[in-house]
């Protein structure tokens, strides 16, 4: 049988090295032998597949996930999810993960000093629409600190994961906050050379979406590949 046709690689410029300095646990994990070039085959660009069975629909609002309401500033994250045409992507897994409010993660390696919250876990999961439209409904994230050099802190983020239309396409990437005076500090997001391209890791302030009395909304689109992709995490 012959390989289908696999999803473009990724354009250059748009992904940042896999070598880093700055970024400390890049010199591990970064390869120093050139890159084998593998094919895709079917199981990469068919599946998986999702559909509203397989998602919790009261994942998407990571304020209501227990009896009380977290502490922090509420926002409101959508935005759509396109691929390198210009396409909406509909029907695909976008999953989150976060620090709450105080900058911790609840997770046993996670021992920065600051309070866990009893009301916030930090995880949801929602599918785009027809539209490839996505919506969350959370708490800003804090700072935190991190060991990659002395007094590093991490910009406040959020972790996303889309499988887009099948898992060549597959993103894993943390997005950002407009504004944020650690950006121009963080050997993380700093990893993309390309000004452009990182910057499309930074979501928007959205007045479209902003509730008067309620919460901000902030934008994020995501590209999954083509000259606009938004650059993954390394
Ligand atoms: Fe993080």
């Amino acid at each position: 049988m012959t390989n289908p046709a696999g999803y473009r690689r990724p354009w250059p410029g748009t992904q940042p090295n896999h070598l880093h300095p700055p970024y400390v646990a890049s010199i591990k994990r970064a390869p120093s032998k050139p890159l084998v070039y593998l094919p895709h085959t079917l199981s990469e660009v068919t599946g998986p597949t999702f559909d509203s069975s397989t998602v919790d629909v009261k994942a998407f609002d990571l304020t209501r996930q227990h009896h009380g309401e977290p502490l922090g500033e509420r926002i409101i994250l959508s935005g759509r999810v396109l691929d390198e045409n210009g396409r909406s992507v509909p029907n695909t897994l976008i999953e989150i993960w976060q620090a709450n409010a105080a900058g911790r993660y609840l997770h046993k390696v996670d021992q920065h000093n600051a309070p866990l919250d009893p009301n916030f876990t930090g995880c949801g999961h929602t599918l785009t629409d027809a539209n490839g439209q996505y919506r969350f409904i959370t708490i800003r994230p804090g700072e935190y600190p991190w060991k990659n050099h002395y007094n590093a802190w991490r910009p406040a983020h959020i972790h996303f994961s889309l499988f887009g239309s099948a898992f060549a396409t597959r993103l894993v990437t943390q997005m950002y906050f407009p504004g944020d005076p650690l950006l121009p500090y963080d050997p993380v997001f700093n990893c993309t050379a390309d000004d452009k391209a990182r910057n499309r890791l930074i979501s928007q302030l959205d007045w479209e979406t902003t509730q008067p009395e309620h919460a901000l909304g902030y934008r994020f689109d995501i590209v999954l590949s083509g000259r606009q992709a938004t650059p993954l995490e390394k």
